[in-house]
């Protein structure tokens, strides 16, 4: 059997977790609140952050999972997509641990672990199966062949659907992430109140700037007091027609496919009523469908330790010489 410590750090959550003989004991996240101040990720800022987090993460994860050093067989780390400064930060952490342990390294792609997060827990999807992939910085229909043969079937042309969350709720003047709290203020609100033209993209691709420009158009129009009467309409009839972007793209996919088994991955999965209307389609399909606990949703090294788990049946392993060069010569 395996022990496997996994560190994510693409964006703004610091996370370290352990598998251990085929399943998840410690799952460690750290969020950086710093960057509410912004509205958005601050890069530099988030690199610092990582710095200041990262070795207190992953002890607390190895002591929640009462584990030493010594039992790890392996390392895995996100090695993109994501921030440069933040991975590198993870990555070199992970590389230096690596080596000190004499162990194997292994070079997690973030977005296929999204999608390995469906193998933590039961019930878990047989392969193939297509899978709607929503973060903060993608937007993709995938087919999964299996754990390490995956095809991208479609994705965005511009902005990602929890990129097109953040971005509408700052306009409606609310925190950074903005998804989660848009969720919220639209739960009392009527989803047909304001309607939005639906994107005609080609094929299975998305498109989210073009709502997010009628969105702030929109707003320009109104008078000061129309979000104070307004905001919660506002933000369920914005949340229903991202939910119905998504939906017509993924049961067209379906279609094309002929899927058995759908799934939901990234941090915008969290959003409940896309987990409806993602339960509803399959029904209405007759597929199975899935969406992996809240907390592997969102960003998590859970999901890293799992997916690397899955390199290291492969035999994938990074490259952990240091390569230094050599003295410059004038
Ligand atoms: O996967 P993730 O944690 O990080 C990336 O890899 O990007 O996704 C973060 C995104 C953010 O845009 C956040 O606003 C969105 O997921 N999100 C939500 C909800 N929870 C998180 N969007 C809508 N409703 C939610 N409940
Ligand atoms: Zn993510």
């Amino acid at each position: 059997m395996s022990t496997i410590l996994g560190i994510e750090s693409s964006c703004d959550d610091t996370s370290a977790a352990v598998w251990k003989d085929g399943k998840i004991v410690s799952n460690v996240v750290v969020s950086q609140e710093i960057h509410q101040k912004w509205g958005g990720v601050i890069p530099e800022a988030a690199s610092r952050n990582h710095l200041q987090n990262i070795a207190p993460v992953v002890k607390e994860a190895m002591a929640q999972a009462g584990c030493d050093f010594t039992e790890l067989s392996a390392i895995a780390f996100t090695k993109g997509p994501g921030l440069m400064g933040p991975l590198l930060v993870g990555g070199q952490f992970a590389k230096g641990l690596a080596q000190s342990l004499n162990i194997p390294l292994l070079g997690v792609n973030h977005m296929k672990a999204h999608i390995l997060a469906h193998l933590i827990e039961d019930p878990k999807p047989d392969f193939p199966f297509l899978c709607l992939t929503v973060s903060g910085g993608h937007t993709q229909l995938v087919w999964v062949r299996s754990s390490v043969e995956m095809d991208v079937l479609g994705e965005t042309l511009d902005d990602a659907a929890g990129e097109a969350f953040d971005k509408m709720a700052k306009l409606l003047g609310l925190p950074y992430p903005g998804g989660p709290h848009l969720q919220k203020l639209a739960v009392n609100g009527n989803p047909k109140a304001f309607s939005f033209t639906i994107p005609q993209t080609p094929g299975l691709q998305f498109s989210f700037s073009g709502l997010k420009t009628q969105v702030m158009v929109f707003l320009q129009k109104q008078g000061p007091g129309f979000l104070s009467k307004n905001a919660a309409d506002f933000a369920a009839s914005i949340q229903f027609t991202i939910v119905e972007i998504l939906m017509r793209k993924l049961k067209k996919a379906l279609v094309e496919t002929q899927a058995k088994r759908i799934a939901l991955a990234g941090g915008v999965s969290a959003n409940g009523p896309l987990r409806l209307a993602f339960q509803e389609l399959a029904k209405h399909q007759h597929c199975e469908a899935y969406i992996p606990a809240f907390q592997y949703c969102t960003d998590n090294a859970g999901m890293i330790a799992c997916a690397g788990f899955e390199l290291w049946k492969s035999g994938v392993f990074e490259d952990l010489s240091c390569s230094s060069e050599p003295r410059l010569k004038f």
